[in-house]
């Protein structure tokens, strides 16, 4: 048995963390950003989540058409975006589209804005349509780990306005899981408190791999010991509230 050792600080990182009007922003830390776009540095993302959109739009031969419009964001940056477009659009609109300064996931560096490239790009609501190049990656967006994270219909949920330009990097399986159920993130991190360590998990076969998800409370007020198959790979991931979510693979 392999034997993984958590803190309660591990409860706010990776690439599941729920950062939403509920949930702020708990850990700063930005150690693992890089450029997501190589010719320009001012947009970083975290690393899985860059390597990740830089396949897709290598795959799909769009780097051309569709642009990186918003990546990582300090809570300065957060913060004088809120400002402005309270001063600029007002406070009903700027509550509908622009998260709280430590309320945005782009503070976490796995979000991004894209648009359909054109000379006037809108920075808050990029155009990226339902139609042609747009709607492919937001089709194949789920297979690389991304899922449009504000949808249509899922206002209440989520607590902000249906925004078609902005995408979460949560990682695959899980990406094609939501996609699939049309679970918003408030959703899924939910339906997997349904599949608890140590009772039944979720289990999926990809590509001749078994996958488990499943998650785990954080029980004590220090570290806590999980005890892993020993021939499985396995990712950890806080939900930012009160436990993790623990993928594993092994090999079929
Ligand atoms: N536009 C999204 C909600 C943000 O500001 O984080
Ligand atoms: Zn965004």
């Amino acid at each position: 048995m392999k034997t993984l050792t958590l803190t309660k600080n591990d409860i706010y990182t990776g690439n599941l963390v729920l950062v939403n009007a509920k949930l702020p922003l708990v850990s700063h830390s930005n150690n693992g950003l890089i450029f997501a776009d190589a010719k320009r540095s001012d947009i970083l993302m975290e690393r899985g989540a860059a390597t990740a959109l830089s396949r897709i739009l290598c795959d799909m031969n769009c780097i051309e058409e569709i642009v990186l419009v918003s990546g990582y964001r300090s809570e300065d940056e957060q913060e004088h975006i809120y400002s402005c477009s309270m001063r600029d659009n007002g406070k009903r609109f700027t509550e509908k589209y622009v998260a709280l300064p430590n309320h945005s996931e782009h503070q976490t560096g796995f979000a991004i804005d894209l648009g359909l490239k054109k000379d006037d790009i809108d920075f808050i609501r990029p155009d990226f349509p339902y139609e042609g190049i747009c709607n492919e990656f937001r089709k194949k967006a789920p297979k690389y780990g991304f899922i449009e994270r504000y949808q249509s219909g899922k206002e209440d949920v989520t607590g902000i306005a249906h925004e078609p330009w902005h995408f979460r990097y949560v990682g695959y399986p899980h990406s094609e899981i939501m996609s699939k159920y049309d679970f918003s993130l408030e959703e899924y991190i939910e339906f997997i408190k349904n599949y608890t360590y140590g009772e039944e998990h979720l289990k999926i076969t990809r590509n001749k791999q078994e996958i488990e998800i499943f998650y785990v409370p954080f029980l004590s007020s220090e570290q806590m010991t999980l005890h892993l198959p020993e021939h499985s790979f396995y990712q950890v991931s806080g939900n930012n509230e009160d436990g993790f979510i623990i993928t594993q693979w092994r090999e079929q």
